[in-house]
C-alpha cells in the first residue's frame, strides 16, 4: 500500500519522538520513500543520524541548508510527497499550523504542500484540553487535515489522560489506509469474523480455532475503501478496528438472528466466521456435574447461516468462506452452487502459515460464474483489499 510512496514524516520536540523512528522503519520495510523533517526541538529527544540512518535520505532541519543547491528543499520536497505525516505534532507545531506561521522547515513545508496532511498530536492532558489547542486541532480539521486522536494512557509527564501518540504500527496502518482506493465509497457491507460458542452448560462450550483476523482484516480494509461496516463476531483474539460498528454475538443462532435483522439493507455481505455446524442438543441450566464413566453429549444441526441468506438474497452480493483440509475445489464448487452464493473464498487450512490464527493467507476465489482466481500467499490485509476489489465487480 506505502510501496514506492513518497512521505514526508515531520517530526516536532515531544517525548514522543523516538515513537517516529520505529515509524520511519516500518514505512521503509514497507517500501516507502521516506524522507524526516525535524524541529530543532525535536533533535533535542532524537539526533537527526538516527533518522538519516533508517530513511537512508537527508534529513531536513533548516530552510537555509539546502542538499541540493539546485532546489529548494521545502517547495521541492512536499511538491515531490504523495503524504505528509506530522508525528508527533506538538502543541506549539499544531498552533503554527493553525495559523500559517512558516518559521522552520517543517511549517514552511506545510504551508507550500497540496499533497494530504496527517496530523499525529502527542502531549500532557491538560495541553491537549487547553482551548487554544482544541481549537486549533478544529482549525487544522477545517484545512482538511486528518487529525489522529490521541490514545488515553499513562504519559510521559506522569499524568493519566489523552495525549498518547498511538504505536508506530498503529500510525503506519493509518497512513496505509491513505492509499487504500475508495472503491466501496457509499456500500453498506457486513462482515462475519471470529469463531461461534455453543453452550453445553454455563461454564463448558463447544467452539473452533478460528481467531477472527481475515474477518477483522476484510472489515478494516473494506472501512478504508470508504464502506459503511457493520462486523458481527463471535469472542476475538485481536481488537476491534476503530470506525466500524461491532456487534459481538456468541451462538450460531445469535448470529443467524443479528444477520437476518441486518441483511436486507446491504450492499455487500461476507461470511467469513467459523460458524459451528453442531451444538449441543440440551443446553445445562447448571454446571454439569462429573459422572463416572463415559459421558455422551448429542449434537444437534444447527441452522446454515449461509445458506439462509443465499435464499433469501435479492440484490445483495454474498460471500461464503470454505476452510478445507482436501479436495478444496470439489468442496468449494458444491458450496458456491448450494447456497447460492456470488463468490466462495476457499483455505486450505491444512497448509502451514496460513489460515487459522495466522497473519498470512493463500485462498482460490470461486465464482457463481464458473472461474476462479488463486491469490497467492500474502498478509491476511492485502488479501482483505484484494478480496474487496474482486467483489465491488460483483455490487449491484
Ligand atoms: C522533556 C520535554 C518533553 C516535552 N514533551 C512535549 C510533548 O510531548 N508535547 C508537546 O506538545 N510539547 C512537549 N514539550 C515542549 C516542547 O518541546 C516545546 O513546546 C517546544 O517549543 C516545541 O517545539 P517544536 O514544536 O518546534 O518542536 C516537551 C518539552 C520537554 C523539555
Amino acid at each position: 500500500m506505502v510501496n514506492d510512496r513518497n512521505i514526508l514524516l515531520c517530526v516536532s520536540g515531544g517525548i514522543a519522538a523516538y515513537k517516529a523512528c520505529a515509524l520511519t522503519s516500518k514505512l521503509v520495510q514497507a517500501g516507502a520513500n521516506v524522507r524526516v523533517a525535524m524541529t530543532q526541538s525535536a533533535e533535542q529527544f532524537v539526533g537527526k543520524a538516527t533518522f538519516q540512518a533508517l530513511s537512508r535520505n537527508p534529513v531536513y532541519t533548516d530552510v537555509f541548508k539546502e542538499h541540493d543547491p539546485t532546489k529548494i528543499a521545502h517547495i521541492d520536497i512536499p511538491d515531490a510527497s504523495d503524504l505528509i505525516v506530522v508525528a508527533p505534532a506538538t502543541a506549539n507545531m499544531i498552533a503554527k499550523l493553525a495559523n500559517g506561521i512558516a518559521d522552520d522547515f517543517i511549517t514552511t513545508s506545510i504551508l507550500a504542500a497540496t499533497c494530504p496532511v496527517i496530523v499525529s498530536p502527542a502531549m500532557n492532558v491538560n495541553m491537549l484540553d487547553h482551548p487554544a489547542t482544541r481549537r486549533n486541532i478544529e482549525t487544522l480539521k477545517s484545512f482538511g487535515y486528518q487529525i489522529i486522536e490521541p490514545g488515553v494512557g499513562n504519559l510521559a509527564c506522569g499524568w493519566i489522560g489523552g495525549g498518547r501518540l498511538p504505536e508506530p504500527e498503529d500510525l503506519l496502518r493509518i497512513i496505509e489506509s491513505q492509499f487504500v482506493p475508495k472503491h466501496l465509497l457509499g456500500k453498506r457491507v457486513l462482515v462475519t469474523a471470529g469463531p461461534t460458542v455453543e453452550r453445553i452448560d454455563p461454564v463448558r462450550f463447544l467452539s473452533n480455532d478460528s481467531s477472527g483476523k481475515m474477518g477483522v482484516a476484510l472489515a478494516e480494509a473494506a472501512r478504508d475503501m470508504g464502506a459503511d461496516v457493520t462486523l458481527v463476531h463471535g469472542p476475538l483474539q485481536i481488537p476491534v478496528p476503530a470506525g466500524v460498528t461491532a456487534i459481538p454475538v456468541e451462538s450460531s443462532a445469535d448470529m443467524l438472528e443479528t444477520m437476518l435483522a441486518r441483511f436486507d439493507a446491504q450492499h455487500l455481505v461476507i461470511k467469513s466466521a467459523a460458524v459451528a455446524d453442531y451444538r449441543p442438543k440440551t443446553v445445562h441450566a447448571e454446571k454439569h456435574k462429573k459422572v463416572h464413566g463415559p459421558l455422551t453429549i448429542e449434537l444437534e444441526e444447527t441452522t446454515d447461516i449461509l445458506k439462509t441468506l443465499g435464499m433469501r438474497k435479492t440484490t445483495q452480493t454474498l460471500v461464503g468462506f470454505a476452510a478445507e483440509t482436501e479436495h478444496l475445489e470439489t468442496h468449494a464448487r458444491a458450496k458456491l452452487e448450494k447456497k447460492r452464493v456470488d463468490y466462495l473464498v476457499a483455505n486450505d487450512v491444512s497448509t502451514p502459515g496460513v489460515g487459522f490464527g495466522a497473519d498470512e493467507n493463500e485462498v482460490t476465489l470461486f465464482r457463481a460464474d464458473g472461474s476462479s482466481t488463486r491469490l497467492p500467499r500474502q498478509t491476511k490485509r492485502q488479501l482483505a483489499i484484494e478480496l474487496l476489489t474482486h467483489f465491488k465487480e460483483g455490487i449491484q
